[in-house]
C-alpha cells in the first residue's frame, strides 16, 4: 500500500494540509481569483484578503482566465510545498500568455515573506509580493501595479491581528469555519520557518473573537476552529503582543484573558456551536484548558498535540521545551480529565543527527500513546532556520524515507485500533454534507474529529444527529443514525 498517498489523502480530508483550494467572491467590477496552500491559517487568511478586497470592489471568480487579479497564498513549511507553488506559477504563466495577458499575479503568505523582493527576480510573472501581516495594504499595492510598477510589502507587525475584519467565507461547507485567535509564533523550534515568515506572536482581542463566532452562528455555521500556531499561549492583556502572565501588572493580570477563559467565552456563545482549536503545544497546555473542555459539552474532545520526536536528545535539539516523559505525562492528564478525548500528533523523521536509537524512541512513544491520528513528515531543511544555520542535514534521504514509512505504518495500525474501539458507541455527529463517495450517504464528524459516514434520510446539513458506529477503516467510521 502507498502509505504516503493514503496519508496525504487523509490530510486533504481532515486538515486540508498542503492542498489546493479555489475560492471566489463576487460583487462588482473587477474579479479576483485566489488559491490557498498550507496550514488552516492560510485558508483563514485568504478569507481576510477576500474581505479587504471586496471593500474596494473586487468580486471573485473561479475562472482564472477571467480574473483581473490572481493570488496564490503560499506555504514555506517544507521544500515540497514551495515546489508545488513554483509549479502553479508556471501554470499561471502559460494561462497569462495564452488566454489572459492583462492578468495581475500576486504572491501572498509565507513564501512571499521568506523570499521578499527575490520573488520578483526569480519569477518575472509576479507583480505583487505581500507578507502575512501586510494584507491591509493590498488596495494600495494593487493601485501601484495599475500604475505600472511592481509592488512589495513584507513588513511584519507586532500588533496586526485583522481583529475587526469580517472574513468572507470562501469555498467552505457553510457549517464549519476557522477563526484566528493568535498570529505568529515565538517558540523558535529549530527546524521551523514560521517564526520568520509569520513574525512575533500576538493574541487577538477576545471581544472581536466572540463577535465573529456570534456572527457565524447567526449565519448558520455550527462549528468554529480557533486557530493559532500555539493556541495555549493565547493571552490578551489589553494588548496582544506575547507576554508572560507573571510579567503583567496587577491590573493587567486582573483584566487579562487566557486561552482557557477565551474558550469559555466562546463556549457560552451557544450550546449549538461546537468549538475546536488548533494547535496546542505540549509545554503550554494547562490543566485549566482541560477542565474547561470537560465543563462544556460543546467544546470537542479532541486535541492536536504535535510531538515531533520521541527522543529526548532530538527534542532538545529541536528546542521543543519538553521531554518524552513530560509529553507522556500531558497525555496521561488529558485522559484523566477527558476520558474520551482523541489525540493526534505531528511527527518528523530524520532531523539532524537522528540515529536509529532516536527513531526507536519515537516508535516507542507512539506505542505508549496510540494516537488517534497523525501528520507525519520527513525533515526538510529550511533556509535560515536555526537548524540550517547550525547543523548539517545529515540523515540520508533513504533513511528519512524508511523511518517515515515505519512511523506511518505504525500510525495506520494505531488509527485502525482507535477507530475499532468506537464500534458500538454512539456519538453526536454534526452533519457537514453529502459523502464524496455516494450521494446516498451523509458525512460529519464526532467530537473526537473522526469522520463518520451514514445513510441519508431526511437529515439536514448543519444539524446534529446521534450515530451509532458499526464499522470502520483506519480513516473513516461507518454508522447508523439512531
Ligand atoms: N504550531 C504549528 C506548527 C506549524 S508547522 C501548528 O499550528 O500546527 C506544522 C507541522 O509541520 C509541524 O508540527 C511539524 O511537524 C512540521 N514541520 C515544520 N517544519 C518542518 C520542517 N522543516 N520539515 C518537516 N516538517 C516540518
Ligand atoms: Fe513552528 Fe514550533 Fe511555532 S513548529 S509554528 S516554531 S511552535
Amino acid at each position: 500500500m502507498d502509505f504516503e498517498n493514503l496519508i496525504e489523502k487523509e490530510i486533504d480530508e481532515k486538515r486540508q494540509g498542503e492542498t489546493l483550494s479555489l475560492a471566489t467572491v463576487k460583487n462588482g467590477g473587477k474579479k479576483m481569483y485566489i488559491e490557498s496552500y498550507g496550514c488552516q491559517m492560510n485558508f483563514s487568511d485568504s478569507e481576510i484578503v477576500a474581505s479587504i478586497l471586496s471593500g474596494v470592489g473586487f468580486s471573485t471568480t473561479n475562472d482564472i482566465e477571467k480574473a483581473d487579479l490572481v493570488f496564490v497564498n503560499t506555504c514555506s513549511i517544507r521544500e515540497k510545498a514551495e515546489q508545488t507553488i513554483k509549479k502553479r506559477l508556471q501554470v499561471y504563466n502559460s494561462i497569462k500568455k495564452k488566454k489572459n495577458p492583462a492578468m495581475v499575479v500576486g504572491v501572498l503568505g509565507c513564501m512571499a515573506e521568506r523570499l521578499k523582493e527575490k520573488f520578483l527576480e526569480q519569477e518575472k510573472l509576479v507583480d505583487i509580493v505581500v507578507g502575512p501581516d501586510a494584507y491591509r495594504d493590498l488596495p494600495n499595492l494593487i493601485r501601484q501595479v495599475d500604475d505600472g510598477r511592481k509592488a512589495v510589502n513584507v513588513i511584519l507587525s507586532k500588533e496586526e491581528t485583522y481583529a475587526e475584519i469580517s472574513p468572507v467565507r470562501l469555498g467552505g461547507n457553510g457549517v464549519t469555519a476557522f477563526v484566528s485567535i493568535t498570529r505568529g509564533c515565538d517558540n523558535m523550534c529549530t527546524f521551523c520557518v514560521v517564526p520568520f515568515t509569520r513574525g512575533r506572536e500576538r493574541s487577538r482581542n477576545p471581544e472581536s473573537i466572540v463577535k465573529e463566532c456570534q456572527q457565524l452562528l447567526a449565519d448558520g455555521f455550527r462549528e468554529v476552529t480557533l486557530l493559532g500556531q500555539n493556541v495555549d499561549s493565547y493571552l490578551w492583556h489589553g494588548g496582544g503582543l506575547k507576554k508572560e502572565f507573571k510579567n503583567l501588572s496587577k491590573k493587567e493580570q486582573e483584566e487579562s484573558v487566557s486561552f482557557a477563559q477565551l474558550m469559555e467565552m466562546v463556549a457560552k456563545v451557544s450550546p449549538e456551536l461546537r468549538i475546536r482549536f488548533s494547535t496546542s503545544n505540549p509545554q503550554d497546555m494547562t490543566d485549566g484548558v482541560l477542565h474547561i473542555m470537560a465543563k462544556y459539552k460543546n467544546i470537542c474532545n479532541y486535541i492536536h498535540l504535535p510531538v515531533q520526536s520521541g527522543s529526548n536528545r532530538i527534542l532538545k535539539k529541536m528546542n521543543r521545551g519538553y521531554t518524552k516523559e513530560e509529553y507522556l505525562q500531558r497525555i496521561e492528564k488529558i485522559h484523566e480529565i477527558l476520558p474520551d478525548c482523541a489525540v493526534s500528533m505531528d511527527m518528523i523523521s530524520g532531523f539532524c543527527t537522528e540515529t536509529e536509537d532516536d527513531h526507536k524512541d519515537t516508535l516507542d512513544l507512539m506505542d505508549k500513546v496510540t494516537f488517534d491520528f497523525g501528520y507525519m513528515f520527513k525533515y526538510s531543511e529550511r533556509p535560515n532556520t536555526p537548524a540550517q544555520r547550525k547543523w548539517k542535514d545529515d540523515v540520508k534521504e533513504e533513511i528519512k524515507q524508511k523511518r517515515l514509512a515505519e512511523i506511518i505504518e505504525k500510525q495506520m495500525a494505531h488509527s485502525l485500533l482507535r477507530n475499532k474501539e468506537t464500534i458500538g458507541n454512539t456519538y453526536e455527529v454534526l452533519i457537514e454534507g453529502i459523502s464524496k463517495k455516494s450521494t446516498e450517504k451523509l458525512y460529519g464528524r464526532t467530537p473526537q474529529n473522526k469522520v463518520v459516514v451514514f445513510d441519508k434520510k431526511n437529515q439536514k446539513k448543519g444539524t446534529y444527529v446521534k450515530v451509532q458506529i458499526q464499522d470502520c477503516t483506519a480513516a473513516t467510521l461507518k454508522g447508523k443514525v439512531i
